[in-house]
């Protein structure tokens, strides 16, 4: 399997936090590749460097076979890299379809074009019926399917999705599981950081486990979920 992202002693200092401390991570073409840990262990501060929205203390940060270290985001999304955010934040005042053209533009700058080409994706995620709402009317599920139309309408090779599942109840998870599975299907490559256990178990294909800033582990998630380490940091004897 071809590297799309190769990550090699990442470091992310705040102070005298290392919040990422020497994180090597791989992510092939048409993987899915699950980063899990406890809440603090550095995860979205991995996807925000790797994502260029911070500078790392150290470390490369390879995709596509060319570093992207130093990169502004738009830059690196352009490249094929778009992620989501923990904390959904979307235009509130504009619509649903507004919002994706924002993503769409970074591809194309014609208006219909990038009107077309945000129908098409808001269709896809399933909220084709929401387009002309306020994305501030939307239910928590539909903004979390609107910020993934919003990096899908960037057209990623690579997507980093920061727990779109949080908050959902079971039938809306499912919901996203098969969402993903179709994302997939379409040859695009996803890592993603999720608390919803048997979710990110039945989607990953490799697992990578981060404690206090450090990789403790990585692997298929059937050995992951019997690590010790993984069980005595994060699962708990129940996994
Ligand atoms: N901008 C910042 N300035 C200072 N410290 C930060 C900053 N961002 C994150 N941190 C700290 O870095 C550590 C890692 O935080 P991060 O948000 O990456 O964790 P996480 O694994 O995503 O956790 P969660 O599962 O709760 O989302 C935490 O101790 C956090 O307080
Ligand atoms: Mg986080």
């Amino acid at each position: 399997m071809s590297d799309l992202l190769r990550v090699r002693g990442l470091t992310k200092r705040f102070g005298g936090l290392v919040a990422v401390n020497r994180l090597d991570l791989d992510v092939g073409a048409g993987e899915i590749v699950g980063l899990i840990g406890p809440n603090g262990a550095g995860k979205t501060t991995a996807f925000h460097v790797i994502s260029g929205f911070h500078v790392p203390s150290a470390g490369e940060i390879v995709f596509k076979g060319a570093s992207v270290v130093g990169q502004k985001p738009h830059a690196i999304c352009r490249r094929g890299l778009a992620r989501t955010f923990q904390i959904v934040q979307p235009f509130a005042g504009l619509t649903a379809l507004e919002n994706v053209m924002i993503g769409a533009f970074n591809r194309t700058g014609d208006v219909a074009e990038g009107r077309a080409h945000a129908r098409e994706v808001l269709d896809f995620v399933g909220l084709g019926s929401h387009r002309d709402a306020p994305a501030r009317t939307l239910t928590l599920a539909d903004r979390k399917r609107l910020e993934m139309a919003r990096a899908l309408a960037t057209q990623p090779e690579l997507l980093l999705l920061d727990e779109v599942m949080s908050g959902l109840n079971p039938t809306e998870i499912d919901q996203i599981v098969g969402l993903l599975r179709t994302i997939h299907a379409r040859g695009v490559a996803i890592l993603l950081i999720e608390h919803v256990m048997r979710a990110v178990m039945a989607l990953s294909h490799r697992l990578v486990v981060l404690h206090h800033g450090e990789k403790i582990a990585q692997g298929p998630p059937g050995e992951v979920a019997r690590d010790r380490r993984v069980i005595d940091a994060y699962l708990g004897e129940s996994a």
